[in-house]
């Protein structure tokens, strides 16, 4: 898919502004502080509907403006082109597609997909498991529509069953049979998450060793799904033997939840691991291998998604080619050289090659606005 036309108003540093794109390599270049990640981050905040860098959503809000608005407009593998829009003011947001509005999240968010990487992506290998399993979430969330619903799901038997174990903590006498119930529910929601998630890393580890070796040379990088139940071939195993797996270890694991007053079974305690051959990367990985392996992670995921949803992502850059040595930096524009849309940013042109900046579209960002763009053609 390709976002042909941005829209920002009062968004961060910008007041007012509108931006066509190549539907190739599109890069924002300018000094520190000037906008060039706000403008990714008004991307992925159209994409889905949070920011990437902020849990408040009212710090996107123009100082001393009152309300927000972006609208983007897309073309994917339909005939027509897709309006998105997204207004925020105080803590109201509003999504509309084509203009209708969308009450639920989960119903939109697999409209645009994006790859974002950006230097506090190492946070995922180096960070706490609830890092790892936002960013599993939302990656599965963009091409499974129905992997949001579940989740919610999860997590609402997951409070009640919390709340229930912490309530027997107090009183031993209890009903047996809602427990059972809230159990039986936990289970089978909790079996589709596993399942998800485990075919979601076997998709990644499929072909995320070929492009960790097209980066660096070294061969050997895979990803391991680490669960509390400690299985690793879910698609071997049917339905009836998950449930069962996963019930002894409720049974087993009882008296310890009611003393701690919480689950400690289930995809809430969900984690992955990077290793390079025997190397865990997130105790001995340098730092460069480290950034490598989460590059490599998000380009095998730009295949994952045109795979599930038929259509190419927009790649989303932040600042990596002042991170990459030449040889690397050269590797890495290979793939974007592909057939997809980037939108990458800079401070320095000089990081990026002659021959991509031939076919790219520049814009120089100064304070907030777009303040020059060379087109394709004037490049040449
Ligand atoms: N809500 C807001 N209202 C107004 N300005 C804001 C708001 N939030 C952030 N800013 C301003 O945006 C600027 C930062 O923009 P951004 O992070 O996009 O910089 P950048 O061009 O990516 O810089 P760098 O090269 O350092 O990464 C800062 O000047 C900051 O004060
Ligand atoms: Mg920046």
């Amino acid at each position: 898919m390709i976002l042909k036309q941005l829209s920002v108003k009062n968004f961060r540093n910008y007041d007012d502004a509108n931006l066509f794109f190549s539907s190739g390599i599109n890069i924002f270049f300018g000094n520190n502080a000037q906008g060039k990640t706000n403008l990714l981050e008004s991307i992925y905040f159209l994409s889905f509907t949070k920011s990437h860098r902020s849990f408040i959503d009212n710090t996107l809000i123009k100082n001393n403006a009152k309300s927000l608005r972006i609208v983007g407009i897309l073309k994917n593998k339909d005939i027509f082109d897709t309006k998105l829009e997204i207004t925020l003011e105080k803590d109201k947001k509003n999504i509309y597609v084509d203009d209708n509005i969308y009450k639920k999240v989960s119903d939109y968010i697999a409209k645009m997909n994006i790859i974002i990487f950006y230097p506090e992506d190492l946070d995922i290998i180096k960070g706490s498991p609830n890092i790892r399993r936002r960013y599993i979430n939302s990656e599965i969330s963009q091409y499974d529509v129905n992997y949001l619903n579940i989740l919610n799901n999860f997590r609402k038997i997951h409070k009640m069953r919390n709340d229930y174990l912490k309530k027997i903590s107090m009183n031993i006498n209890y009903d047996k049979q809602y427990l059972s119930v809230i159990n039986d529910y936990f289970i089978n929601n909790a079996i589709k998450i596993y399942r998800m998630r485990d075919n979601f890393i076997l998709e990644l580890n499929k072909i995320v060793d070929t492009i960790f070796y097209d980066l660096t040379g070294m061969n050997g990088f895979r990803i391991d799904y680490k669960n509390s139940i400690n299985i690793s071939n879910f698609e071997d195993l049917s339905d009836d033997f998950l449930y069962d797996v996963l019930n002894e270890k409720l049974i087993n694991s009882f008296d310890s939840e009611v003393r701690i007053g919480s689950s400690i079974i289930g995809p809430h305690k969900d984690d992955i691991e990077f290793y390079l051959g025997d190397l865990n990367l997130k105790f001995y990985g340098s730092q460069g291998q480290q950034r490598i392996a989460i590059l490599s992670i998000k380009l095998a995921e730009v295949e994952i998604l045109e795979k599930y949803t038929n259509d190419t992502p927009i790649l989303l850059l932040d600042d990596v080619f002042s991170e990459l040595d030449d040889e690397k930096k050269n590797r890495l524009l290979k793939y974007i050289n592909q057939d997809i849309q980037a939108i990458i940013t800079t401070t320095d042109l000089k990081n990026i090659d002659d021959d991509i900046k031939k076919n790219s579209k520049l814009f120089e960002i100064e304070d907030g606005k777009i303040i020059k763009i060379m087109e394709v053609d004037a490049n040449e």
